[in-house]
């Protein structure tokens, strides 16, 4: 049942990965609507019990931020006191070098549905002086094997900076930054971590993580291995 103090929070690509882990953490004290590019049907065993669920495929960046504030609309939420923008993909170039299909898709996906959703998400945040977090990556400094991936999160970074500005005093903004974590996205992306992912991150680490940062509204924060055994998980702040 959701109590009183229940906030409204949106988490894109909230079906499976860190979407997911962050959605279980918070479904029994808040209200939560999720999005993805998989149907109702497909994702229905995996949502937490009571969540809300949209589909917005972000590789169509105008039609799914349409589909997302439509389904907001729809769900009854005339505000939202979060927005956790974290869908994403990654594509590892076979040579190095990604085609320009690729890069597209990327920058669409990633960086352009998220400005786009930005934008159309102000006027419902603010109503309720709430907080815009995007999901970008520790790669955002760069990354040799995945350029357009890295140049997408580097993009997050300075729009969040830029509306972290620009929107001061009305909604706030932060970008979260997570290290490595043991999720899908590695294998969707065609690239194989080998034993290496055996030192990624459990993705409800980071979902601790998440909300941790969430509740205290900072912004840049680095979720990375670092940060864990300081204790990012645990700094007493509660979403
Ligand atoms: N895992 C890591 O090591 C890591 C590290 C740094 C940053 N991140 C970032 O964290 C975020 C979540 O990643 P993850 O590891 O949880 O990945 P994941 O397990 O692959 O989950 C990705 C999520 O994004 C959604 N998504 C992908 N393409 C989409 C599209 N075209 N339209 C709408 N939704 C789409 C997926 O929905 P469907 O299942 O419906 O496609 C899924 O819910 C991403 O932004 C990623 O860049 C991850």
């Amino acid at each position: 049942m959701i109590g009183a103090k229940s906030r409204r929070i949106l988490i894109t690509g909230g079906n499976a990965g860190l979407g997911l882990a962050l959605a279980k953490k918070l479904a029994r004290r808040h209200s939560l609507l999720l999005s993805g590019r998989k149907s109702q049907i497909d994702v229905a065993d995996v949502l937490p019990q009571g969540a809300g669920y949209v589909v917005a495929d972000q590789n169509d960046p105008v039609l799914s931020t349409q589909a997302l504030v439509t389904g907001i609309r729809d769900y009854g939420w005339d505000g939202l006191d979060n927005a956790v923008l974290n869908a994403g993909i990654g594509i590892a170039p076979p040579h190095g070098i990604d085609s320009t299909e690729a890069i597209r898709q990327t920058l669409d996906v990633n960086l352009l549905a998220l400005i786009l959703q930005a934008q159309a998400l102000f006027p419902l945040l603010s109503k309720s002086k709430g907080t815009l977090t995007l999901i970008g990556s520790v790669v955002h400094s760069g990354s040799a094997t995945i350029p357009a991936y890295a140049a997408s999160k580097a993009g997050l970074h300075g729009l969040a900076r830029s509306l972290r500005a620009e929107w001061k005093g009305q909604v706030s903004v932060q970008v979260l930054h997570p290290g490595s974590a043991k999720t899908e996205i590695h294998e969707k992306a065609g690239y194989d971590p080998g034993v290496m992912r055996s030192l990624f991150l459990d993705p409800d680490d980071v979902a601790a993580m998440m909300a941790s940062a969430i509740a205290a509204r900072r912004s840049p924060v680095r979720l990375s291995w670092v940060r864990y055994l300081n204790g990012g998980a645990f700094t007493g702040r509660r979403l």
